[in-house]
């Protein structure tokens, strides 16, 4: 028999949730090679790092979070042991060579379209071990292969990695054609790729066929989703939540991330005709002023957005919005900040998140002078989240009195209680018998916290 010694992989995850999907998946793509994943990175023969680089300072946190681990690979080459460090992610992608210079005692460095190759790359880095330090080379992987990567990595084990239970996160789509003004993801992650959508079903049937719930497409302009069907028909991600809505097992449906210039008919007609499509949407409009928007290249007004909004209020009057805010893009005025205000009030946020600009190396930001100054960009930033923050405490506070279906996914906080999730996101505690847990179940809501609403029972949905 083929025996494999079993291994400890520990995966420390930046940014954002295509970012988690990825983790899980390389887990699956070392599984078979004796890699089983660790909580304790005090336990692991492989590290790897999987790397944001979407705002500032990203490289410079691998940088020394690297001195960290080469302190701990050093204890452990002291006692006979040793330790493998790979950084996966897009800071491997927009730093490659880099890294593998300034810290040589990384083994590995590759993007994000390279991680079914992983396996390879680690044979790769094992041999290189036997060599003499001076003569290691890391291995590095930035290439854009012609390859599909998604059907190159073993099938998604929902219960050895995925397994955060009741939800998960499904990679549709990758990379973005947009090219924002501001953003490092069409150079990180490349051209925009949809998945099939055999791929995509199937793995959504697989979840289910686990116990999932409830899954959340990824991608990074996820509603530009164009996969193709068998006959080579491009098929759009309304059209997909159709096809998804009738997987046996299956309650519901989210996606994220969206450009208001993907939002089709066929999308919004899908909100108004799914009830499995949650009412919850995140459709970024980065800043209220045109003289902005046109500087970022965003390619839509704030009137489109507003009136993009309202047709979407129309097909779906309940849905909840979401929204992501950039200030101080170089040349940002007052009467520009102003504007943005006022597209918050006007459309109104359930959630919002915001960030100050930051330029990214190798984007057409980068080379704009009229840079905000950094109080200013503090200032505006403390301004437009108390206004958010109050549409958040506005928006929880009119879900009182409401009944809503929520999933229940876990043991709450305090004993007796049980949490879950509203079709809006947000999050419900209650009190209530561990055995609600994996159902979704009606439950009036009669308070709300900073952060979440508190629901009360209000019936037993007969099994
Ligand atoms: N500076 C600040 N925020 C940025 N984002 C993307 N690039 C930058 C940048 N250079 C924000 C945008 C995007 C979110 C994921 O991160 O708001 O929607
Ligand atoms: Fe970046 Fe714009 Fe593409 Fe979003 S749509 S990933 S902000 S370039």
């Amino acid at each position: 028999m083929n025996h494999i010694a079993p291994k400890k992989l520990f995966i420390k995850t930046y940014g954002c949730q295509m970012n988690v999907y990825d983790s899980d998946r390389m887990a699956d793509a070392l599984a078979p090679h004796g890699y089983m994943p660790t909580q304790d990175i005090g336990d692991a023969d492989l590290v790897l790092l999987n790397t944001c680089h979407i705002r500032e300072k990203a490289s410079e946190k691998v940088f020394s979070e690297l001195g960290r681990l080469r302190e701990l690979q050093t204890e452990r080459r002291a006692t006979g042991g040793d330790m493998m460090i790979g950084v996966a992610g897009c800071v491997a992608q927009a730093e490659g060579e880099e890294i593998a210079r300034r810290a040589p005692m990384v083994d590995m460095v590759f993007g994000p379209q390279a991680y079914h190759r992983l396996p390879d790359m680690l044979a790769k880095a094992e041999a290189n071990r036997h060599l003499h330090p001076a003569l290691r080379r890391s291995v590095v992987d930035t290439d854009f292969p012609e390859e599909d990567k998604f059907a190159h990595l073993p099938a998604a084990k929902k219960d050895v990695t995925i397994g955060r239970g009741l939800t998960a996160f499904l990679t549709v789509q990758e990379g973005c054609d947009k090219f924002c003004s501001f953003c490092v993801v069409p150079y990180t992650r490349g051209a925009e790729v949809s998945r099939p959508v055999a791929q995509v079903l199937e793995e959504a049937r697989r979840l289910a066929d686990a116990g999932v719930k409830e899954i959340t497409l990824l991608g990074q302009n996820v509603n530009a989703y164009h996969g193709e069907d068998g006959s080579g028909r491009a098929v759009g991600l309304g059209e997909l939540a159709y096809l998804l809505a009738e997987i046996p097992g299956l309650q519901r449906l989210r996606y994220t991330t969206s450009h208001p210039r993907d939002m089709d008919d066929a999308l919004i007609a899908a909100h108004r005709d799914l009830p499995f499509l949650m009412p919850y949407l995140h459709l970024p409009v980065q800043s209220g002023s045109d003289r902005i928007l046109k500087a970022m290249n965003r390619k839509h007004t704030s009137a489109e957005y507003l009136a993009l909004i309202d047709r979407i209020k129309t097909a779906r009057p309940d849905m909840a919005l979401s929204g992501d805010f950039i200030v101080g893009f170089p040349g940002e005025t007052d009467a520009d900040f102003e504007d943005t205000l006022k597209i918050i009030r006007d459309t109104g946020y359930a959630s919002a998140y915001s960030f100050k600009y930051s330029t990214r190396p190798g984007t057409p930001g980068a080379n704009l002078t009229e840079q905000v100054e950094e109080a200013v960009k503090v200032e505006r930033l403390a301004r437009l989240q108390e206004l958010v923050n109050q549409q958040t405490a506005d928006f929880h506070a009119s879900c009182v009195g409401k009944t809503l279906p929520v999933l229940i996914e876990r043991v709450g906080r305090q004993a007796g209680q049980i949490g879950g999730r509203s079709p809006y996101l947000q999050a419900v505690h209650l009190d209530g018998s561990t055995d609600l847990i994996g159902a979704i179940h009606d439950v009036e809501i009669i308070g709300t916290s900073t952060n979440s609403l508190v629901g009360r029972l209000k019936q037993a949905v007969a099994a």
